[in-house]
């Protein structure tokens, strides 16, 4: 009998994950046509800045069910004309996995949206904690002047589905109006 130490780490700090079986995937907002509605200031803006950044610890195989996925993204602090940093957002492919996130550094925004397209909206903050049913598309939002990290977990076999998302996005966009981020519905 051994008690083994499996060096896989979380810094509570930032979230950052240490270890085996890890993913990076860096998002440049040249990978992200099609999110901000300001096309201008997309086009303005250095097509190789990072907007986000997702790290995540597969220790399955994806699509098995059963397992778990364990992830951190960040968001940089940034605006395109004026909307804030933001990720792409997606559906589950099994519409009944939900997934858990919950913040770790910076202020942001957690956006989501039901089948019939209404959209809602809930706070985060380190230390907030949101339970995502697998029905609902999610996309997170940095409206703050630091860095947005959150943590999340979810089903090995969820999948993630960009394209209804990439095509319609959501209802309603979280801008800066006056200084403060506000929801308005999209015509
Ligand atoms: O599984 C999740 O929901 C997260 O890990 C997201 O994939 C991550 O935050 C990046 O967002 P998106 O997948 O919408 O680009
Ligand atoms: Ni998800």
């Amino acid at each position: 009998l051994s008690i083994i130490d499996t060096a896989n780490t979380i810094d509570y700090s930032n979230g950052e994950i240490k270890g085996e079986s890890l993913i990076n995937a860096t998002k440049y907002l040249k990978e992200l046509p099609n999110i901000f509605e300001d096309q201008q200031s997309f086009e303005n803006t250095d097509p190789n800045k990072i907007i986000y950044e997702v790290q995540a610890f597969l220790p399955v195989k994806e699509g098995l069910e059963g397992g778990l996925f364990f992830g951190k993204t960040i968001i940089y602090p940034g605006k395109i004309g004026d909307e804030y940093f933001m990720t792409k957002g997606h559906f589950h492919e099994k519409p009944d996995r939900g997934e858990f996130y919950w913040g770790i550094q910076g202020e942001g925004i957690l956006l989501l949206m039901d089948k019939n397209r209404n959209t809602w909206a809930e706070k985060m903050y380190p230390g907030s904690l949101h339970y995502i049913n697998g029905h609902i598309a999610h996309r997170t939002i940095n409206i703050g002047e630091s860095i947005l990290s959150f943590g999340a977990c979810w089903p090995s076999d969820a999948g993630h589905n960009y394209q209804e998302i990439m095509d319609n996005g959501f209802s309603a966009r979280l801008k800066e109006i006056k200084g403060k981020p506000q929801l308005i519905p999209v015509r």
